[in-house]
């Protein structure tokens, strides 16, 4: 776990003229940073993300749109925001997210995962996934569940999510 200062700490510092304004804690995500251009990459806990930059990044793997003032209202009632950020120099991009949904003792939904595709297929969908669950776990929430898109069941089943426990099905209603 490392706080913002310790990303000036290595040759960043040259080309770091002040910090990108990102705020919160931090973490190193283990064996994910390229040595690349001085950039490394780091999971934030802070919701206060700007919704432009979350948009695009969503744009970028061609979601539907969604009103902004309902996805601000959805990050305020999470219980946990998680953010991927790549930090070359000064420079800050949103480059992944997932958040939870909670009932605080029991139940966890994750939703709205995703990795920009100039990042994808190197692992960080991986660790953001794992780094989610870990801090779910780290509150005693034992059941976590998602709605996974036909063509990323594979990718979840990788990382231990089984579709339809003992027969159970996921069962949705929606507005005619
Ligand atoms: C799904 C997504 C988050 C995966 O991120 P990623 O960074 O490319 O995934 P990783 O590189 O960490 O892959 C981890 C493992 O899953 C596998 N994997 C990745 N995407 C996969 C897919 N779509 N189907 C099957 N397996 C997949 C990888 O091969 C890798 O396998 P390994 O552990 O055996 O090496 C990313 O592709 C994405 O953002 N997609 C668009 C948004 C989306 O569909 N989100 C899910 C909505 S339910």
């Amino acid at each position: 776990m490392v706080f913002w200062k310790s990303l000036f700490s290595s040759s960043d510092t040259a080309t770091a003229s002040k910090p990108a304004p990102v705020q919160g804690e931090l973490v190193d995500i283990p064996g994910a940073n390229p040595a690349q251009n001085n950039s490394r990459i780091f999971f934030s806990l802070d919701r206060d993300i700007d919704l432009y930059e979350l948009e695009e990044l969503c744009d970028a793997v061609g979601w539907a749109r969604r009103p902004l003032r309902k996805v601000k209202k959805a990050m305020q009632h999470s219980f946990l925001v998680v953010s991927m950020w790549q930090v070359r120099g000064a420079r800050k991009q949103l480059i992944g997210f997932a958040r939870a949904t909670s009932d605080h003792a029991f139940n966890a939904t994750i939703w709205d995962v995703v990795v920009h595709p100039d990042f994808q297929t190197q692992g960080l969908g991986k660790a953001l996934m794992k780094y989610t669950i870990k801090k779910l776990r780290n509150e005693d929430i034992s059941n976590i569940t998602l709605f996974a898109d036909p063509h990323v069941v594979d990718f979840y089943a990788r990382l231990g999510f089984i579709s339809d426990p003992e027969g159970i099905k996921g069962m949705f209603w929606y507005p005619n």
